[in-house]
């Protein structure tokens, strides 16, 4: 089942091998070979399946268990006990909750996103394009993740949430923290520490927001979800927060990686690049392709129920799978020549925003601001180049972004 060892001695098939930095910056070459020699293969660093083709990652989606948050005393045992707080927010989370507790939550949610708030939004976020650009005019050149990438989705988040926009670096800055515990799966004293920090005060912030916008309503997501009510049910409160910090972490570190990982892909590809300057109306399936080439979120985890089986390969009950939709977006038994970038491609059902109960709550938002960001950006900068060949891939392994992206732009 196992190549020779490498990474400190991880096999070579291990997705410990991310934690080597050339094999970060280009992980396609690993999840060929795990597609190749062993789709279902059991990791045994990470103590989990790892499902890397397209219908066994749908199916795991699809049909395994969402609720994966370990008990504080799974915790203890693990010697991990110091993070039981950041779990006790995790628990009301959606993204870990299995049903009916999950559509409940969705359900309530839902009302956020309204066609008539989806358009305000739309018009807020060309504004705060423009004035984003406006203050790199004639720079001739820019780190694209601190100018754009990181403060667009910080803003829009916060007037998604319905808090003051002035506050979008403290929304980053726990953004940041959190989503290092989200994206990496090897368990880091240092980081959980700063996790932890960033809860405590997100928590605080969050029911200070809520008690403010029972005075003073907002028409934000922490008023929907604080209000929301079916057949007389309500979320609680510290429900509303727990939810309202899934989607401030779920909103920003992806669509910010959604930027940068897209722009750098379309500096790599300069035809495909001037090809959407030349036709403007590509802008909708190029986000896609960006989506599936380069996808900010490369992979979730799941609990296999009771039964389960892929490939023929039994997967015991309460298992850990980690689903690697990075993967699935280059298989070529569904995306034609799929290491190749294609603006126009058509049939791509790319699974960059998962699939099935737990796809992407905030899908519609991102591709807005994915396709006005890089719409406005090729409209603003006629000419646009890396300015490094060399790029540095932040130390995350599942949510795929870079720290720095220095362009030449005029
Ligand atoms: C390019 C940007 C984005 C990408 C690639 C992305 C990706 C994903 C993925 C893969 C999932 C499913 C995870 C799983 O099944 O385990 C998900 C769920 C979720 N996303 Fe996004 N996301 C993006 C933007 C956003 C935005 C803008 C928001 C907030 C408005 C958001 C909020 C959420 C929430 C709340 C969930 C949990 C949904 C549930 O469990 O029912 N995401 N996202």
């Amino acid at each position: 089942m196992s190549g020779p060892a490498t990474r400190q001695g991880a096999p070579a098939l291990s997705l410990y091998q991310l934690l080597d930095p050339e094999v970060l910056a280009n992980p396609y070459p690993l999840y060929r070979r795990l597609r190749e020699e062993s789709p279902v293969y059991w990791d045994p660093y990470l103590h989990a399946w790892v499902v890397t083709r397209y219908p066994d990652v749908v199916e795991v989606l699809h049909h395994f268990h969402a609720d994966r948050t370990p008990t504080p005393e799974r915790l203890d045992q693990l010697g991990m006990g110091e993070i039981t707080p950041i779990a006790q927010v995790m628990v009301e989370q959606m993204l870990f909750l299995d049903p009916p507790q999950h559509g409940r939550v969705r359900r309530l949610a839902s009302v956020a996103f309204s066609p008539g708030r989806i358009a305000v939004l739309r018009e807020h976020i060309g504004g705060i394009c423009d004035r984003l650009f406006d203050e790199l005019a004639g720079s001739g050149g820019f780190d694209v993740m601190t100018t754009i990438a990181n403060p667009l989705p910080a803003i829009v988040t916060a007037e998604m949430l319905g808090v003051p926009t002035s506050d979008h670096l403290l929304l980053k800055g726990w953004s940041q923290d959190f989503a290092e515990m989200l994206g990496n799966f090897q368990h880091n004293p240092g980081r959980a520490r700063k996790t932890l920090k960033a809860v405590e005060e997100m928590t605080h912030y969050f029911h200070a927001a809520v008690k403010r916008d029972a005075v003073h309503p907002t028409d934000g997501l922490i008023h929907a979800l604080s209000t929301a009510e079916v057949d007389g049910d309500r979320l609680s409160e510290s429900e509303v927060v727990a939810n309202v910090i899934v989607t401030m972490v779920g909103g920003q570190e992806t669509t910010t990686n959604l930027i940068g990982n897209g722009l750098l892909t379309l500096l790599r590809e300069p035809e495909q690049l001037d090809r959407l300057r030349a036709d403007p109306g590509l802008i909708q399936s190029a986000v896609e392709e960006l989506l599936r080439y380069e996808s900010p979120s490369q992979h979730t985890a799941r609990i296999a129920p009771a039964g389960a089986e892929l490939r023929g390969v039994p997967i015991p009950e309460g298992d850990a799978v980690m689903a690697v939709m990075g993967s699935a977006n280059r298989d070529p038994y569904r995306f034609e020549d799929p290491d190749r970038l294609d603006l126009g491609r058509q049939d791509n059902r790319h699974l960059a925003f998962g699939w099935a109960a737990h796809f992407c709550f905030g899908a519609p938002l991102a591709r807005m601001e994915g396709q006005i960001a890089f719409s406005k950006l090729l409209q603003r900068f006629g000419s646009l180049a890396l300015a490094d060949e060399e790029v540095t891939w932040r130390p995350n392994l599942g949510l795929r972004g870079l720290s720095e992206l220095n362009v030449l732009a005029s």
